[in-house]
């Protein structure tokens, strides 16, 4: 299969509508579509059309036990597919949708067990992203989309990252650019007397209280318990991993910055090919490997934003080995360890 890229630079133009409705076309036949949301870059696909679906997970190369997050435009869609909507879902959707926020309600017979891995629960989500939104209109109006990437790899920034992953297995991708986010968004499940977070993101646990009162966190995703899951499928499996090995190293920055050099002393003296991640302070204090800002420490929205730009950079480079700092920021520090660890199958040195 052939995979055309089509840039979208203004929504307001013909040209750029035009193509919208040919994406919407192909999601209405039942094909698949790639495109931008301010998360990450979704694949898209027919969330009420079973076969739709499963085309998902075929160019994925997902599990069939993971369920999808149908994506809506507007409020009226959320009623179709749910047959409950619990009053502090409303408040957050008043307050976050447009958004970085994705919540489970029990499905409506409208939604198909493919589109939810079996569950009868179903994830929906608002983008918060012009091109998404004009494509749900044009795709029918509820677009299953998990992170447009090849299961098992970093999701998605920019249109380049789809296609690396894409390409032959899907008709068309929609290129909006780089998203502003970076990160995956905040899954909150109503399943509980108290409100759950399935997934940090954007939308930080204070957000959520300040609207709705107590939330919790998933305890399957902070125990280090293996015995416990987490409760999103997904969550579960390895997952944002580049092909090197990642180790974390987690202290003040003196120290980190010495054990890291160290350990890139010692890998490159083996003959192992190195990188590291660091920031814009600290960069010029690394002595040797491949060195990579991920932003300023004083922006955690740009840590975030790069993340999964610089795992995707080394890959590239066929390093074996990558050093990176730690990133506890104030606000997504959470969101932002949640995915480094997980890339980093939780190796850390604390110094
Ligand atoms: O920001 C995002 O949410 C992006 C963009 C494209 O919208 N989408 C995304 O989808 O991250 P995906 O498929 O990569 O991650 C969805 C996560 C998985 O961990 C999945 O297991 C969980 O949501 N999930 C979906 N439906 C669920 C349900 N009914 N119950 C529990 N977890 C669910
Ligand atoms: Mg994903």
């Amino acid at each position: 299969m052939k995979t055309e890229v089509e840039k979208i630079t203004n929504l307001l133009t013909e040209e750029d509508r035009k193509k919208i409705e040919e994406a919407g076309r192909i999601l209405k036949d039942g094909g698949l579509v790639a495109f931008p949301t301010e998360t990450v870059y979704g694949l898209g696909a027919d969330a009420l059309n079973p076969e739709a679906s499963k085309k998902i997970y075929a160019a994925k190369g997902r599990p069939s036990d993971n369920p999808l997050i149908v994506h809506i435009s507007n409020m009226g869609a959320l009623e179709k597919i749910t047959s409950d909507i619990p009053e502090k879902a409303r408040k957050l959707a008043k307050h976050f949708w447009p958004g970085p926020l994705t919540m489970i309600f029990p499905k409506s017979e409208q939604v198909p067990l493919e589109t939810t891995g079996g569950l009868n629960t179903v994830a929906v989500r608002m983008p918060n992203h012009p091109i998404a939104l004009a494509l749900i209109d044009a795709g029918g109006g509820y677009i299953a989309a998990p992170s447009a990437n090849t299961s098992g790899k970093p999701s998605p920034t920019k249109a380049e990252h789809v296609a690396l992953d894409m390409d032959g297995r899907i008709p068309m991708i929609l290129d909006g650019g780089a998203v502003g986010i970076g990160i995956e968004s905040t899954i909150v499940d109503f399943s509980t007397t108290i409100p759950m977070i399935l997934r940090p993101g954007y939308i930080t646990p204070e957000m959520i209280r300040e609207i709705i009162g107590e939330v919790r966190m998933d305890p399957g995703l902070v125990l280090d318990d293996p015995t416990v899951h987490p409760k999103a499928p997904g969550m579960k499996y390895k997952h944002y991993a580049p092909k090197a090995d990642l180790i974390l190293v987690d202290g003040v920055q003196e120290k980190v910055v010495e054990k890291i050099n160290d350990l890139v002393c010692e890998a490159e003296k083996s003959g192992k090919k190195t990188g590291v991640i660091g920031t814009d302070e600290t960069c010029g204090l690394y002595q040797a490997g491949v060195v990579k800002s991920i932003g300023s420490r004083e922006d955690e929205d740009a840590i975030a934003r790069h993340l999964y730009g610089i795992l995707r950079e080394f890959d590239d480079l066929n390093v074996d080995m990558i050093y990176s700092e730690s990133f506890s920021t104030p606000r997504i520090g959470q969101a932002i360890m949640n995915r480094m660890l997980k890339a980093a199958g939780h190796q850390v040195i604390e110094v």
